[in-house]
């Protein structure tokens, strides 16, 4: 493979493709113009006189529309979701953070990533200051090949990391993980705030001098920021979140920032035994285990960044009374669900009784934060009360205020897209999403997949007064009166 020696300074270095010529001023793993990997090698020091318009010393500035974008095209990585993500891949020289909870998969899906580009024939490499390489590799057998290409070096110190990228040149880097890294000049020790911060502005000067992109690995506790990660965010070009319950399957990747596209995007991915699997339809995975026609179960079309999900809300009322306790809650903001009790409680006409134990939980591995979800929690919550279950082919999403009205969220169109897709054929939404201002039943404005009942509700006494009416119903469309079929979409 070519190497490439440490360049002396960016611009007076260019890197040539050894198969077509074409120059960049960064090192990139694979040329943009023919397509080779790995044919990009350092070339003559430019002189600065030999450069028009350079002559003068200090920084000149150019003009914006003759800079090239060609090391800013993302490298696909080979892991789908990932590379969904990121908008199609690494860039050239970029820093990604990747930071979850211990034991969410991080390794796993590095490794993955590495393994996956090391196939194609491209040396990566892999640092890892937390595993010995012994472990690195009992998890590489797990997963599947572990392709020749695949370099690792074991240990924290940073200049040996350094020294390696110099020497091999990887076309990725992963480094595993930030917290255990250490630049021996500094004398904290490894994962303090000032070693991270540290090492993080070192490895970033590498990758934007050598063009190698780098992968960082971040650990955060589930109840906050640790020093690293959010400490470093601004150092970096691109942050992913990566979550999910460590006792379920389903993991979560977000893009909490990306300079080289757009944030919010989500990718996602079930852990099994040979590691992460891409899940394009996850809705199975979170649906797969549901028992329709149970009191206490409703389902909401969450918004996970732009994607659609279906999520299971289930209530349950527990044995012990007296005394105002609050809900017990799992996946779901507890002060949200005690206020959803008392908007039950107080505005509509479902008794709540005193003091009851309330137990409110999101399925599947999926904490649902959005306030999208107070209108099927708060139905979950009914229908335990009452007893009586909801329509099984009913989703419902609208925020509730104290008044117990039902508020229009985002997303309404791609909530109702999924949710139809998954099999639903009903759906209760804010009034206000189906027709602003004329109220319920005018569905005119609301673009919904053709076949798919939608009904605006004003109130959650309105939302309960028609679901109370429908239970357990089968439905097809049309079948639940008053329910008006909207006109087929567009587009959705
Ligand atoms: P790991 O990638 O080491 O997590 P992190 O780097 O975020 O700390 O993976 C942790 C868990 O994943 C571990 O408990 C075992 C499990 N796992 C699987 O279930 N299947 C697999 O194929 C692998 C490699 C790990
Ligand atoms: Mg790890």
């Amino acid at each position: 493979m070519v190497t490439a020696q440490r360049p002396r300074a960016r611009s007076e270095v260019f890197y040539l493709c050894t198969a077509c010529e074409a120059t960049s001023l960064r090192w990139v793993g694979r040329c943009p113009s023919c397509g080779a990997w790995n044919t990009f090698g350092p070339s003559s020091v430019r002189s600065r006189s030999a450069r028009p318009g350079t002559a003068a010393a200090g920084a000149a500035a150019v003009t914006l529309a003759d800079v090239s974008t060609e090391a800013a095209q993302p490298l696909p990585t080979g892991v789908s979701e990932l590379d969904r993500v990121l908008g199609g891949g690494v860039v050239g020289g970029s820093v990604t953070l990747l930071f979850g909870p211990p034991g969410i998969g991080k390794s796993t899906l590095l490794f993955q990533v590495l393994s996956s580009v090391a196939a194609a024939g491209v040396d990566v490499m892999l640092a890892s200051a937390e595993e010995s390489l012994v472990q690195v590799r009992g998890r590489a057998s797990r997963i599947g090949l572990v392709p020749r290409h695949l370099l690792a070096l074991e240990g924290p110190d940073l200049e040996e990391i350094e020294a390696a990228v110099e020497r091999h040149h990887p076309a990725l880097l992963v480094v595993d993980s930030l917290q255990s890294i250490s630049d021996s000049e500094l004398a904290q020790p490894a994962g303090s705030l000032a070693q991270v911060r540290a090492c993080v502005e070192r490895l970033t000067r590498m990758a934007k001098s050598t063009g190698v992109p780098l992968l960082l690995v971040g650990h955060v506790t589930k109840d906050g920021d640790l020093a690293g990660p959010r400490a470093v965010e601004h150092l970096v070009d691109t942050v992913l979140s990566f979550d999910g319950d460590r006792h379920h399957t389903l993991r979560v990747l977000t893009s909490v920032k990306h300079r080289f596209g757009p944030t919010g995007e989500v990718g996602i991915f079930e852990m099994r035994d040979d590691g992460l699997r891409a899940v394009p339809d996850p809705g199975p995975l979170m649906l797969g285990d549901r028992m329709a026609g149970v009191p206490g179960s409703a389902v909401v079309p969450v918004l996970q960044g732009r994607r659609p999900l279906l999520v299971e809300v289930q209530a349950l009322l527990g044995p012990g009374t007296g005394g105002a306790s609050r809900p017990h809650t799992l996946g779901i903001d507890a002060a949200r669900a005690n206020l959803l009790v008392a908007i039950l409680a107080c505005r509509t006409v479902v008794e709540v009784p005193e003091g009851a134990e309330f137990f409110v939980a999101a399925v599947g591995g999926i904490s649902v934060t959005e306030p999208a979800a107070d209108l099927a929690v708060a139905l979950a919550l009914a229908s335990v009360v009452t007893d009586r279950p909801l329509p099984p082919d009913v989703v419902a999403f609208g925020e509730l205020g104290l008044a117990g009205e039902v508020r229009m969220v985002p997303g309404a169109e791609r909530r109702l897209a999924e949710a139809y897709r998954a099999g639903f054929t009903r759906a209760l939404v804010p009034a206000s999403t189906v027709s602003a201002g004329t109220g319920a039943g005018d569905a005119a404005s609301l673009f919904a997949p053709a076949g798919m009942v939608v009904h605006g509700v004003r109130t959650l006494a309105e939302a309960l007064a028609l679901t109370a009416s429908q239970a357990g119903a089968q439905t097809g469309p049309g079948t639940m009166p008053g329910w008006p079929t909207l006109p087929a979409p567009a587009s959705l």
